[in-house]
């Protein structure tokens, strides 16, 4: 699996060395580059100006609704176009949408390219850009469509969060969160415990928390890189939070918004099962808190039947029935099978409900 490289202000010199040293050389590279994320351009076109391969740019407003097959049939054709070969390189920098996004056309065009990621966002450095899943959404959900395709290369230069909203600054830390009760207490103890402008800026304790993130990930994928095990762990949150973002929309609940609200829900069917203590929950309540995370959902919760629905097609679903992901103590949780998705869509209610 490909190991992330973390550092400040590395990637105009990294890049440049990590495509010369690849096993054999692009023919040609091209770039998909999240338009918010200007920030990356010019280190990038200094970088493979020096390479001298012939590179072409493609910049992008992305956003979940375009993360679908018709922009990757656009950008397949694009690339087709303009002369794309098996050995050319495609190179994605943004966030976790334009890595998901550029990850899975390299798997599918011409049957596969090499690609290389240099995610742009907190949640991208820390979670989206690792482990080699791509993904397009479907007008019925998110991700459902997509490939394991692994990057070549994983490039976390920190300072390109400078330009980093901070709504998307606190969804990096929602699922920051997650990868902390998932498999590092540690990290959550580090969240409480530095001071809330000091983990909201890039600088080092950002560094240090996406890489640590990084690092629990990557130790979960290696010991099972097709997600028929252990991987799922990383899930947690997400069947509830997929849920809740399909419902209230993107524009009203970001991906690391949802997944912080379905970690409380997590937490709240575990504590119902007494597989958590009641202490658990109302400490990552705080630290959502903490991290400016929402601890409600926006507006009014969708009717338990339409949740049941929306939880009915969570990719990991086996028969209609959901394994759902819920934390025991803070880095270790398990996996329950066979629940039915109107007694997730309850636990929803009592979480955020009224
Ligand atoms: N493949 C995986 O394993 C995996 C894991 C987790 C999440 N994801 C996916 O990642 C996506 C969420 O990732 P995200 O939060 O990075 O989303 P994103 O790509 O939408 O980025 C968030 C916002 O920040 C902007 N942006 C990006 N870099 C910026 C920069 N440096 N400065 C200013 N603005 C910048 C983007 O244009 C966007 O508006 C979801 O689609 C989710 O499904 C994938
Ligand atoms: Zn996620």
């Amino acid at each position: 699996m490909t190991h992330p490289s973390y550092g400040r202000k590395i990637l105009a010199p990294l890049l440049k060395g990590v495509i010369e040293n690849l096993e054999t050389a692009p023919t040609s590279i091209f770039v998909l580059v999240d338009r918010r994320a200007k920030i990356a351009l010019e280190p990038i076109k200094k970088s493979l100006g020096a390479i001298g391969l012939p590179t072409h740019v493609r910049q992008w407003w992305p956003s979940e609704q375009r993360k679908s097959f018709g922009e990757t049939e656009a950008l397949m054709q694009w690339m087709i176009r303009t002369g794309v070969d098996r050995g050319s390189l495609l190179i994605a920098a943004g966030g976790g949408i334009t890595t998901d996004i550029g990850g899975f056309a390299a798997s599918s065009i011409l049957r596969g390219i090499k690609w290389g990621a240099i995610p742009t966002t907190l949640l991208g450095m820390a979670d989206a850009a690792i482990g080699g899943k791509t993904a397009v959404n479907l007008p019925e959900g998110k991700n459902l469509a997509g490939a394991f395709h692994a990057p070549e290369f994983i490039i976390c230069d920190i300072s390109l969060l400078k330009s980093l909203a901070a709504r998307e600054w606190n969804c990096g830390l929602g699922e920051i969160i997650k990868t902390g009760m998932v498999g590092h207490g540690e990290l959550l103890s580090f969240l409480e415990e530095t001071s809330a402008s000091k983990i909201r800026r890039p600088g080092d304790a950002a560094l240090r928390m996406a890489m640590e993130a990084g690092e629990v990930k990557l130790r979960i994928v290696e010991a099972d890189p097709l997600e028929r095990g252990i991987r799922k762990l990383l899930n947690l949150g997400h069947t509830f939070g997929h849920a809740l973002e399909t419902a209230a929309g993107p524009k009203n609940l970001a991906h690391g918004e949802a997944v912080g609200l379905g970690l409380l829900c997590a937490l709240r069917m575990s504590e119902e099962l007494s597989i958590s203590e009641p202490g658990y929950r109302r400490r990552i309540h705080a630290l959502m808190r903490r991290c400016c995370l929402p601890v409600n959902y926006p507006g009014a919760l969708p009717p338990r039947g339409e949740l049941t629905e929306l939880l009915k097609r969570d990719k990991k679903s086996n028969a209609g029935k959901l394994d759902v992901i819920l934390p025991r103590i803070p880095g270790e949780c398990l996996v329950v099978h066979g629940v039915e998705p109107p007694v997730a869509a309850a636990v929803i209610h009592r979480e955020l409900g009224d």
